[in-house]
């Protein structure tokens, strides 16, 4: 499946990824400029946070508990505010868009 990263310069890139990976990792493995990912997919850190296009909200689903109480802290976080190492790349999410805030710019 495929996933877009729109970086916060507005560059796209779309890249394909095995299905299991995480958009986290996906991002790391393409150095894609945005996600820093400091605790390496443990969903505790809150520097993969991540926009998803409304487009997409509903199958990427609603936030995990820990996900939404890192979320809180999480510089300009919004309601389509996701940690990427906790979306994992599957054919129903082929073609997902992820938008990358200002603070991991
Ligand atoms: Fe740390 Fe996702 S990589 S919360």
């Amino acid at each position: 499946p495929k996933v877009t990263y729109v970086e916060y310069s507005g560059t796209e890139r779309e890249i394909e990824l095995p299905s299991g990976l995480s958009v986290m990792q996906g991002a790391i493995d393409h150095q894609i400029t945005g996600i820093d990912a400091d605790c390496g997919g443990e969903c505790a850190c809150a520097t993969c946070h991540v926009y998803v296009d409304p487009r997409w909200l509903e199958r990427v689903g609603p936030q995990g508990s820990q996900e939404a109480a890192l979320l809180d802290f999480a510089a300009l976080a919004q309601p389509n505010s996701r940690l990427a190492c906790q979306i994992k790349m599957n054919d129903r999410l082929d073609g997902l868009v992820v938008n990358l805030p200002e603070a991991q710019h």
